[in-house]
């Protein structure tokens, strides 16, 4: 569904990513591990056309995309849910969320289907559509940053570092939606540092370092690794 080959990106002069190589296959739930700065985001960065690699492909489905628009990326069915959730909080939920259609704009029943469906999965927001996303809780704004990429009928969805900031109690809320939208047949890409909580739901993860593949493996394989459970679970 997604495969990256040799990718590498730089910023001027700085080698983010060295011949990164890795795939996700339809209905997967894989998890990218790594510390700060690992190459995460660039990884995703480099996937929905935001940065162009300076080498290597990467491929969605048949098409090859390195390089290419965003816009063109997200309507080709691979969306990007930011580090940070980047809501623009004056608006309303409604607005932001609508807002992740953009590709879809003509297709107005299209777009309401697409807003029940997040509003099955977070029922909360249809509560607070009308309110300004700033006014929301962190997690309430989590769920609209998921949701509005979910208006964008991804077929892969990356989602960045989701966990970030939330209390614990929501941060178990937050991976049970990302669990039931990949259950629901979206393949998902999840950046994370919480590691033990993301190696929960996923299939397969990877451990990036500095930007390489460090370690690849099943979830029972990664959760029993030592180095693993050193770095980046802590026990
Ligand atoms: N726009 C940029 N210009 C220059 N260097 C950058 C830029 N964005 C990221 N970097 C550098 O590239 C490396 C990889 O950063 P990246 O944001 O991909 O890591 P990450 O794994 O997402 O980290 P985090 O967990 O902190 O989000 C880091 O050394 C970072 O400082
Ligand atoms: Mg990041």
């Amino acid at each position: 569904m997604l495969r990256f080959e040799g990718v590498d990106l730089h910023y001027g002069s700085f080698r983010a990513l060295s011949g990164v190589t890795l795939h996700a296959e339809p209905g997967e739930l894989v998890v990218l591990l790594g510390a700060n700065g690992a190459g995460k985001t660039s990884i995703f960065m480099a996937a929905s056309g935001i940065q162009r690699p300076s080498a290597g492909r990467i491929r969605l489905g048949e098409r090859e995309i390195a390089g290419h628009r965003p816009a063109e990326i997200v309507a080709a069915g691979l969306v990007h849910c930011p580090e940070g959730r980047k809501l623009f909080p004056m608006m309303s939920v409604r607005k932001n969320l609508t807002l992740g259609a953009y590709v879809h704009r003509r297709d107005k029943a299209g777009i309401q289907r697409s807003l029940d469906e997040v509003f099955s999965l977070f029922p909360i927001l249809e509560v607070k559509q009308h309110d300004p996303a700033g006014s929301l809780s962190g997690g309430q704004q989590q769920m609209v940053a998921i949701g509005r990429a979910m208006l964008g009928r991804p077929k892969v969805l990356l989602l960045d570092e989701p966990s970030l900031g939330l209390a614990p109690l929501v941060v178990k809320q937050v991976f049970e939606v990302i669990e039931r939208i990949n259950r629901q047949g979206t393949t998902v890409l999840l950046a994370e540092q919480n590691a033990y909580s993301a190696l929960a739901i996923a299939h397969r993860a990877y451990v990036i370092e500095r930007g390489r593949i460090a370690l690849e493996g099943d979830r029972e394989s990664l959760l029993n690794n030592e180095a693993v459970r050193a770095a980046y679970i802590g026990a």
